[in-house]
């Protein structure tokens, strides 16, 4: 027996998961964990939400909420959906909890100790008009090395991770205005001081993804400096440290301490407090699962932590999958580009996401996801090839004999040595984590099943001869029942609904992998069922605009909010619709006496929700080109509907915030655009109050 730490990177609780997330850690970690405990491998599996930083604190201006609140909501949705997905984990935890931040603050302390955490004056940018130093994530700019759109702490088109005052015209993130240098202390991480060993320890990972290696060496060789590991926010795991309160620890040092902090919650869940030494002190090989840019933070920054703490295991392999793109453009929660997971788990059974995920897995370079080649996958191989030999077999056996016939070993031997064959290499591929190949190779044992099963005609033999059609049926059956243990891994719903079918009463991920090589009992099997739908491509494409109900209003009244500064409450006239309240974020731009009286475009079916304690029903609509708010300009009366021409609407219920940032409404030469058209009402088109600028329509 081995042991194997697995950990997939802790996807970040400022929005739902998505396919990127899911296709580049979360489900290759699933498939290696359940295969190696199949193995009989010693597995502890852990993640969960990564709820500090800016991407939260961010998301929460935005929606006018708190972190707390966002984290909450994401973490219990991510919980669900990874539940959904069939993702099983030892522990899914939080780095919000009091045990985490417990961890943290004792490996923060331990590497202080060491001597590898040491405080220095920086110049950080500052804004002179926000009046706060800006984090990382809050300054924008060019990317000194290509030139790309790029963040304080990373380009987002060539990955390099920087430090904010490297960008070419910084701008604060908040108010577009050029921040300034002013000086501020921070504690800083002796990154450089593990350079040596860093680099002799990279020497045994030959193995290690081409890419991997590479992009980690390069980073090293150009020199490793040391890094600020506080912020100057309120949102983020205390400083342990005098004169450090109105500092946070930085995310990602806080984030990948998750690994060993889950693994010690999860001990302590269990009854065994020691339990997490036997993988993180000792023999034990860890593999970590994550997209290309979380590379520098696994392969660099975390094992520079671990040898700074001394006496904890580093990782063996980091097998970094490339991007999943949708339509060529790269998926991001905070840029609203993907597929998100609550969403595709509504129309689709988790099991056939799996399944175009992992023939389609980005592991040697980006793949993209095409909905027509996602319903070409599940038709012409899921259902025509999978689902069909394991339902032809099965509707066969039911009808004819009504439990699996005995069986000759002299039928049918070289089928079952191909078989063998494959499932072997199956495992082979999955522990090279080569995911990709090993489903392939599952395909190739539905074929040859396809194949024998064409040429031997049993529906021929059992007028002729029952008692040989029994053996080529009882070779079928035997290879669905392999089918159904060396699919588990990656279709864990669809493998036990075989193993159910086949008549087993236990549960299919309770066998051992080895056990796909032995033959099947002869016992009395269930009616089958098909095990997949044919999937239509109409019913995919809907149109998301279609569900918006926009209509004009009138500020009747509008005042201050009483319990935050930044927010007006106004009464508005929806025509037929009634009078309504509504929380609108638009003081910095527009006063009292712009707004009495004025009409407005309102989103009338969006979910009320309370902004600091007042309900809201609906939201106000304005342009927004990551400066300011610019009102949108209707001309019918209030309650009139706005639509696009050529789009049906069909606004049948409530929709979420989440759904509505989905749909992007964009600016174009002063007008409201959706994929080309232009936002109308009864009497013209909207306009804008100003000049935007590559604007969206949100508020
Ligand atoms: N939340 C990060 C991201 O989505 C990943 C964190 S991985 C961890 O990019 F190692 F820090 F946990
Ligand atoms: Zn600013």
């Amino acid at each position: 027996m081995e042991r194997i730490f697995i950990g997939v990177a802790w996807p970040y609780a400022n929005g739902s998961l998505h396919l990127g997330t899911l296709a580049g850690a979360l489900l290759p970690g699933d498939i290696f964990g359940r295969y190696n405990r199949m193995k009989g491998n010693g597995v502890l599996m852990v993640s969960g939400s990564d709820e500090h930083g800016t991407p939260i604190t961010i998301t929460a201006e935005k929606e006018g909420s708190e972190p707390k609140k966002i984290v909450d909501r994401y973490h219990e949705e991510h919980v669900k959906n990874l539940k959904e997905l069939g993702i099983k984990f030892d522990n899914f935890s939080r780095t919000s909890n009091e045990f985490h931040k417990n961890v943290v603050k004792n490996f923060f302390l331990k590497l202080y100790e060491n001597g590898y955490i040491y405080p220095k004056k920086i110049n950080a940018f500052f804004c002179p008009k926000c009046k706060r130093f800006l984090p990382d994530r809050y300054i924008e700019g060019k990317c000194p090395y290509c030139g790309g759109r790029a963040r304080g702490d990373q380009c987002e088109e060539c990955g390099a991770t920087l430090e904010p005052t490297e960008l070419i015209d910084p701008k604060c993130k908040i108010c577009g205005s050029t921040p300034i240098l002013k000086e501020t202390e921070h504690l800083f991480f002796k990154l450089s001081a593990f350079e040596n060993d860093l680099l002799k320890w990279l020497e045994g990972k030959k193995y290690w993804r081409d890419n991997v290696l590479q992009f980690t060496l390069n980073f090293i060789k150009s020199g490793l400096k040391d890094r600020a590991i506080t912020r100057d926010l309120e949102w983020g795991v205390e400083v342990p440290l005098k004169g450090y309160e109105n500092k946070r620890i930085y995310v990602w040092f806080d984030a990948v301490i998750g690994y060993l902090s889950a693994s010690i919650e999860w001990a302590e869940k269990i009854g065994k407090k020691d339990e997490w030494k036997k993988w993180w002190i000792g023999e034990a090989k860890h593999y970590y699962f994550l997209a290309k840019d979380n590379i520098p933070f696994h392969t660099i920054i975390w094992p520079a932590m671990l040898m700074g703490h001394k006496d904890l295991n580093l990782p063996y392999d980091v097998p970094a999958n490339e991007y999943l793109t949708l339509s060529g453009e790269q998926f991001s929660k905070s840029r609203g580009i993907g597929i998100w997971i609550p969403d595709i788990l509504k129309k689709f059974e988790a099991d056939t996401i799996r399944y175009y995920l992992s023939i389609n897995m980005p592991e040697k370079h980006d793949t993209d996801w095409k909905w027509n080649d996602f319903v070409a996958k599940i038709n012409n191989e899921l259902v025509a090839i999978y689902g069909n030999y394991i339902h032809r077999v099965l509707t066969f056996v039911y009808k004819n004999f009504g439990k699996i016939p005995s069986g000759n070993e002299n039928e049918g031997k070289e089928i079952w040595n191909e078989v063998a064959k494959n499932i072997k290499e199956i495992g082979e591929s999955i522990e090279k984590c080569h995911f990709k190949e090993g489903m392939k190779k599952i395909m190739r044992i539905a074929q040859i099943g396809n194949q024998y099963l064409n040429s031997s005609k049993p529906w021929a033999l059992i007028k002729d001869d029952k008692k040989k059609c029994g053996y080529v049926m009882h070779l079928c059956a035997r290879i669905v029942r392999s089918l159904a243990i060396v699919s588990s891994p990656y279709m864990p719903m669809t493998s036990n609904k075989i193993w159910k079918m086949l008549g087993y009463d236990d549960n299919v991920h309770e066998h051992k992998w080895d056990d796909a090589l032995n033959d099947i009992e002869e016992v009395s099997i269930e009616k089958p069922f098909p095990l997949f739908k044919k999937i239509d491509l109409a019913d995919i494409i809907e149109e998301p605009f279609s569900k918006l109900d926009i209509r004009v209003a009138k500020i009747v009244e509008a005042r201050i909010h009483p319990n935050a500064d930044k927010l007006y409450v106004l009464d508005i006239d929806v025509g037929s619709l009634g009078r309504r309240k509504i929380v609108a974020g638009l003081k910095e731009w527009y006063s009292i006496d712009d707004l009495n009286g004025r009409k407005i475009l309102l989103l009338a079916n969006l979910k009320p929700a309370s902004l600091r304690g007042i309900k809201s029903e609906g939201m106000l609509l304005a342009a927004d080109d990551g400066k300011r708010a610019y009102l949108l300009i209707p001309n019918d009366k209030p309650g009139s509907k706005v639509y696009i021409e050529g789009l049906e609407s069909n606004p049948s219920k409530k929709i979420s915030y989440d759904e509505f940032r989905k749909i992007k409404i964009l600016t174009k030469d002063g007008k409201v655009e959706y994929k080309g058209k232009f936002l109308k009402d009864g009497k013209g088109y909207i306009k804008i109050d100003g000049e935007v600028d590559n604007g969206l329509i949100i508020r």
